[in-house]
């Protein structure tokens, strides 16, 4: 039986109410759209930007899938399978915890990161509720892992004919070992989509660099650890194993304009890449 319009519309409000904080804009029922951390259509200039092949019949993981608006938008796109992982976010009460960040940037109070607060709930999967919400309302066949990237058994996991891997690489600790594990779980002719904080040093000799935040420079977020140049993150590609790396949206000619200030502090200037990666 197809659903009550005017019922999915209450449920969609009803969702929004009991779940307050969202990182995507997704939309629920016609009109009725989650408040994300940017507008819907950025998400979706966002999704573009990503420049997927045709998904149809195609099996996806995306990796650190948050609420999961790339999921269910490849789904929509007609990938044949979709698998959503994560655990960072899913294991933290995020409502409580952004309640709390947003205090901290006005007042200047340290924040732990999410799994050194009061708000690391692994056994009760708080932050996932969103994901499983808008997945319900969606009718969604969208399937979900809940773990660790970097510990848990890719074997078991499979391969994938396009992996995403948005938004990740800068929280990975150990880059090398994270692209090392990506390109396992890409099947043969596949293809890895990265989107990364990355900084450019206009004027430095040609080569691979990182940029290393040991503490919350990066956004004021403790989790964030490293921004790659350009050519780092090629470098980073084919040191695991890709065949080919492409930078879809490299470095602009120009710093961004929000950049200029900030670097009479800072002789980097930072950015968001995307790259295609084939295994
Ligand atoms: C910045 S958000 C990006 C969300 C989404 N991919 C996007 O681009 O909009 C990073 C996501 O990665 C997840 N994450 C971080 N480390 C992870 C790991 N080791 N394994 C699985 N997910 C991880 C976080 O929980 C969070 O959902």
């Amino acid at each position: 039986m197809a659903p009550n319009p005017s019922s999915a519309h209450e449920r969609a409000r009803e969702i929004l109410r009991e779940c307050p904080e969202w990182y995507h804009s997704i939309e629920l029922a016609p009109g009725v759209v989650t408040p994300g951390r940017a507008p819907l259509a950025e998400w979706q200039r966002k999704f573009e930007a990503l420049r997927l092949p045709d998904l149809h019949g195609k099996s996806v993981l995306d990796i650190g899938a948050y609420d999961g608006f790339f999921s269910f938008e490849c789904e929509k796109r007609g990938a044949s399978r979709v698998v959503a992982l994560d655990h960072y976010v899913w294991y933290t009460d995020m409502s409580a915890y952004m309640i709390e960040w947003r205090d901290s940037q006005r007042t200047g109070a340290p924040m732990p990161p999410p799994h050194a607060s009061r708000h690391w709930l692994p056994d009760l999967t708080p932050g996932k509720r969103p994901f499983d919400e808008a997945r319900s309302i969606l009718n969604s066949k969208v399937e979900c892992a809940v773990d660790d990237f970097m510990s848990m058994d890719l074997a078991a996991l499979g391969k994938f004919d396009v992996v995403l891997f948005l938004g990740m690489l800068y929280h990975m600790e150990e880059p090398l070992r994270a692209m090392r594990r990506l390109v396992s779980v890409v099947a043969p002719g596949g293809l890895a989509v990265l989107e990364t904080e990355a900084m450019e040093i206009p004027g430095a000799p040609d080569a691979a660099y990182c940029e290393f935040f040991p503490d919350a420079e990066l956004n004021n977020d403790a989790s964030n650890w490293w921004s790659p140049n350009a050519k780092a993150i090629e470098g980073l590609g084919y040191a695991a194993g890709f065949k080919r790396v492409d930078l879809l949206s490299g470095p602009p000619l120009l710093p961004p304009l929000r950049e200029l200030r900030s670097r009479v502090r800072r002789i980097s200037y930072r950015y968001r890449a995307v790259a295609h990666a084939y295994a």
